[in-house]
Parts: structure tokens; sequence; C-alpha cells
């Protein structure tokens, strides 16, 4: 087999598993379901750091080596360690979490009164959404993640179903006890919080070992996923504080003045450090940018784990100490210095390297993270203008809840939407299962949140008396709840689609190509035929998803004749390369 940059790695180690051999030697502990990543070769070199043309050149020297006995061939297992994680994440957004939402906040809108909602209903929201939705997509993530990006095993991967039960049972107990004006059942509060610390104990034991037990050198996103671990550790032990005060004082709301802090802390600081150490280490491949500039990416490293502590405890402390509530208002500054730091050391909207402009592949989740940091910088301007604003006042607690809407919907849900529509197909080896619902999920995701965060900030600056705005921002929730429907859906299905082991369909060997042959049979018997496809403008043949439809239908004279391609001249060139083969 002929290997060429568009050479995808799946039919490579089909063909030739002695290659296999070749990726292990590189440490590459190898992502893709059974069979192996569906992606091309020069992307899987960019995306672990590793020269192309070396690998590519030991890859042949392997081929012409041949397989056989002598040659111990490892075998790919489907990792699905993240699996239950993200379902779990999403039957939990799509009930407790966005659905809830939509309804709170439709609620809010009719009654046109931010304070009309019982305020325990919303902590349950917030903690669902908080440590089910985005909690357990990051366990997810970082289990089946880090052990690859450290070329290294999972430890201790026999804890994780136990991470994984305390997690939930925590959880549901939490959302369902708290608002829930029930004495008898009040002890489960403080049980449920236990469980999560049980929880997020073992998954930081598991994920830290892993990272200690790996050979590879630190990179600069070691120290950001060491420093998430432990914001997760210590907001789990904060989230225990704050139930044992609930408990002790038979409250169903947790005070604001330390729950809105409390929310910042983690997402600022577990939720920020986990996106910021994967970006660090794959944005420049995924977007084909030049890898980080380190000097910045440190910068926001020190400066939020020095800011998120302070910004946590002056604002608890901000109604009783002037000094607390001026250096709350300060703090602000240098935690949005530090986001557009990282946004700069990151290069997410400089231009490509073009590095990778001729390799084919799916880059449809390259807008959602882009589009993520774009609300990043809304986030960073809404936190600078809230010091401005009359502590405490109505027009205050408008922008802060666009702020954390702009937050955790625009920024980190977007993201994880982003890393899901490219990872998931990846650890399967197959693709998305519908790019057109991706598409429709962006869109829907993006309006639903600009019409949120942005009628949010009206209904305050028009203290509260426009019925046009507060009825905006009743209906922005119906489009968050669509559009998280239509991913739950897409990447459902996508998690179980199996990859197909290829049984030798009982199709003729092709020796020639001619104007009746399939499309489809050309690139799947020989797929280094598809440059010659793309050469000559069969540029649709590089959606793998056309390729398996339209390709087993569409024969050589139909798709020359559609594109008035001259069919000899193509016959010809496909020819040449099929007879390279034989
Ligand atoms: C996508 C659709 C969502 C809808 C419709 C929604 C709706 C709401 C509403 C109506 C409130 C109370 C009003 C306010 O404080 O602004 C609220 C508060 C909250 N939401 Fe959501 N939300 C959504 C997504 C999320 C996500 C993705 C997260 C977290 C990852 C989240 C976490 C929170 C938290 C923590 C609060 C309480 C904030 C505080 O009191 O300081 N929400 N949400």
């Amino acid at each position: 087999m002929e290997i060429n940059r568009n050479t995808i790695i799946k039919d490579l180690i089909e063909s030739h598993p002695e290659t296999l051999t070749v990726f292990k030697k590189y440490n590459l502990v190898i992502a893709g379901g059974v069979r192996g990543p569906n992606e091309p070769i020069a992307f899987f070199a960019k995306a672990h750091e590793v020269d192309y043309d070396i690998l590519v050149k030991e890859l042949n020297e392997a081929i012409e080596r041949g397989g056989g006995e002598h040659i111990e061939i490892p075998k790919l297992e489907e990792d699905k360690v993240y699996e239950v994680f993200v379902k779990a994440a999403i039957v939990l957004t799509l009930t407790v979490g966005v659905t809830f939402g939509a309804i709170l906040l439709s609620y809010i809108a009719i009654k046109l009164n931010f304070h009309s909602i019982y305020y325990a209903l919303i902590q349950a929201h917030g903690h669902a959404q908080l440590f089910g939705w985005v909690g357990l997509c990051i366990m997810g993530f970082a289990l089946y993640i880090i052990p690859r990006v450290k070329n290294t095993e999972l430890k201790h991967r026999n804890l994780v179903n136990i991470c994984y039960g305390f997690i939930i049972a925590g959880l549901l107990l939490r959302i369902i006890v708290q608002p829930l004006p029930l004495r008898a059942a009040r002890f489960l509060i403080p049980v449920s919080s236990i469980l999560e610390i049980i929880s997020i104990c073992l998954f930081a034991f598991i994920i830290l070992k892993t990272i200690f037990s790996s050979r590879e050198k630190v990179g600069i996103f070691d120290k950001f996923f060491k420093a998430g671990i432990i914001w997760f550790l210590i907001s789990a032990f904060i989230n225990f504080g704050m139930i044992v005060y609930l408990y002790k004082h038979a409250l169903h709301e947790i005070p604001r003045i330390v729950f809105s802090p409390f929310v910042h802390l983690y997402l600022f600081g577990f939720v920020f450090m986990f996106i910021f150490a994967i970006n660090i280490r794959t944005v420049f491949a995924f977007l084909d940018i030049k890898p980080v500039r380190e000097k910045a990416v440190n910068v926001t490293f020190w400066v939020m784990n020095i800011s998120v502590p302070i910004y946590f405890i002056t604002h608890i402390f901000a109604n009783n100490s002037v000094v607390a509530l001026r250096l709350s208002q300060f703090i602000v500054f240098p935690i949005a210095f530090a986001l557009f730091t990282f946004i700069y050391g990151l290069r997410i909207f400089e231009r490509s390297t073009q590095e990778l402009q001729d390799v084919v592949m799916d880059r449809s989740y390259a807008k959602t993270i882009r589009t993520a940091y774009l609300w990043l910088i809304v986030t960073s301007v809404i936190l600078l203008i809230i010091p401005f604003l009359g502590h405490g006042s109505e027009l205050q607690q408008r922008f802060h809840g666009s702020l954390n809407h702009a937050v955790t919907v625009g920024f980190i849900t977007m993201m994880i939407i982003g890393y899901a529509s490219k990872m998931i197909p990846t650890f399967k080896g197959i693709d998305m299962y519908s790019l057109k619902l991706s598409n429709v999920t962006f869109i829907l995701l993006n309006t639903g949140c600009f019409l949120r965060v942005f009628s949010q900030i009206l209904v305050g600056t028009s203290s509260g008396k426009s019925l046009f705005y507060y009825a905006i921002m009743g209906t922005s929730g119906w489009f968050e709840l669509a559009a998280l429907g239509i991913f739950g859906y897409n990447l459902w299905k996508t998690m179980n689609t199996a990859q197909e082991i290829k049984q030798p369909v009982s199709t003729t060997k092709l020796t020639e190509a001619t104007k009746d042959t399939k499309v489809f049979d050309v690139v799947d018997q020989y797929p280094e035929t598809l440059q010659v496809f793309l050469d000559f403008g069969f540029s649709q043949m590089a959606n793998p998803v056309l390729r398996n439809t339209m390709g087993r239908v569409a024969s050589i004279e139909m798709a020359t004749k559609m594109h008035s391609v001259d069919i000899d001249k193509f016959l010809k060139a496909l020819n040449d390369k099929i007879s390279l083969k034989k």
C-alpha cells in the first residue's frame, strides 16, 4: 500500500497490521476502536508531534519486512471508559439541566420577576449542570485522553466504575432532596455530598497515578491538569461545607453570597484548567495552527490560580467589609487579563499554518471551538463591567446571570460539543453520525445563548420593565434545549455505532477500473486512488459519508459526466495507480 498524507490509519493497519509495531514504537497508544483511528496519517503525525517523513519511512520499512509469526502484532481493543460518563451527562442535562432551566426561565419571564423562583430549584439545576453535565463530561474525557496524551495506560481502571457509581448516586440524591420540603429525607443531603467527595477523590487518585506513571517528558499542559484536579477536590470539600451549613440550619437554599462565588471557583478553577490543558495539547493540530506561546499560557496559569481563591474569599465577605468589596471588584481585572492572555497564547484566532491544507478530513468542529473562545471574550468583557454596576443591585445581578450563561453555555458547553464531535468519532474510528445535525446544534445553541445573554442584560438596563426583553429571554432556553437534544441524539447514535469489522465483501477483486466500475469499489479496494479522485476535482469524495453512500451507486461514467471530466484521462490515471498495487 502506497502511503500518502491522506492515508487513513485504520486502512493502513487493516492491510498491514505489522505497521502497528511502528505506532507502538512511538509509544502511540492507539485510539480508534478495534481497527484504529479514522484519521489521515499527516494529521496523526502533527497531533502526536511525530515527524511525518520519519514515520512514513519506518512504516514502509515495516511493510517491506512484512508480517509473519516473528512479529508480535499488538491487539487493538476499543476503550469505552468515557462512554457511561458522557451518556449520563447527556441524560442529566436533558432532564434536570437544560429542560429544567428552560422551564425556570420561561416562568421568570411570565412573572417578569427573577425573584419569583424558589431559589433551591435554581441551585438544584445549577448543581446538576456543574457536577452533572460538565463534571461528568470532563471526568469521562480525562479518563480516556490523559493516558493517550501521556502515552501510558490508565492506572487503577478497576476503580472507575466505583467512581462513576458514587458520583451518580451523590448527584441524584442532591438534585432530588435539596429542594424537597421533606424533613425525614434531609439527612440524605450530607450523604449526597460525601458520595461526591469519595468519587472525586477516586477520580483524582486514578488521574494523578496515571500522569505520574508516564515516562513521557512533562508538557506545559501537565500542570493545568494537576491544578484542575486540585480545584476539583477543593470544590468537592467546599460543596460539603455548604451542605453541612444547609443541613445544620435546616435551610433549602445555600446563601447566595457563598453559592455564586463557589460557582465561579468551580468554573474558573477546575473546568478552565482542564479545558485549557486539553486545548494546549490538541488545538494546534485540530485547527492546524502554530503550537502555543508557552510564556503567555504560563502567565495565565499563575494569574488564574492566584486570583481564583482571592475572587472566592473576597466575594463572600464583600457585604461586610469594604476592603473585601474593593478587592472583589479589583480581582476581576487580573482574571480577565489572564483569559485574554490565554487566547493570545493559544493563537486560537490566528491564520492556519496550512501544513495540513492538503489533508482531507472533517473540520466541522473547528468553528465550534473558535466560537467557544468568542464567548470567552464576551464573558471577560461582562466580568470587567460588573464592578462598575452598583454592588448587589438588580442591574448587577442581571449582568451576573448573563456572565454565568456566557461562560457555562457559550464557552464550556460549546467546547464540550466541539471536542465531543471530534474526539468521540476518533475514539471509535468512525465518523460522526450526522454532520448536518452538528451544524443545526451549532446554530441553535449560539442563537439561544445570544438571545439569553443579551436579553438578560437588556432586562437589567430597562430596570425589568420591558416585556419584550423578558419574552425573548423566556424563549431562549428552548433554543438551547433543542440544540442539546439534537447534539445528545447525534452523539448517542455515534457512540452506539460499532466500527464495522471489514467482512470480506464478495465483490470481485477489481483488477482494472472501467466506466461501469462503482466509485466506492475503487477507493475501497485501492484507498490510494482517493488522491486521484481529488486531483481530478471530485472534492466530495473527501467526505467518507458521501463516499459510502453516493459512491456505491455512482459509476465512473456517471461521475465523470457530472463533473465534465475526461473519462479516458481519468481511467488511465486510476489504472496507473491500481497497477502500482498489483
Ligand atoms: C442551556 C440552557 C440553560 C438554561 C435555560 C438555564 C437556565 C437558568 C436559569 C433560569 C437560572 C436562574 C437565573 C439566573 O441566575 O440567571 C440559572 C442559574 C444557574 N445556572 Fe443555568 N441554565 C442553562 C444552562 C446552564 C449550564 C450549562 C450550567 C453549568 C454548566 C448552568 C448553571 C447554572 C448555575 C450554577 C446557576 C445559578 C447561578 C447563581 O445563582 O449564581 N446553567 N440557569
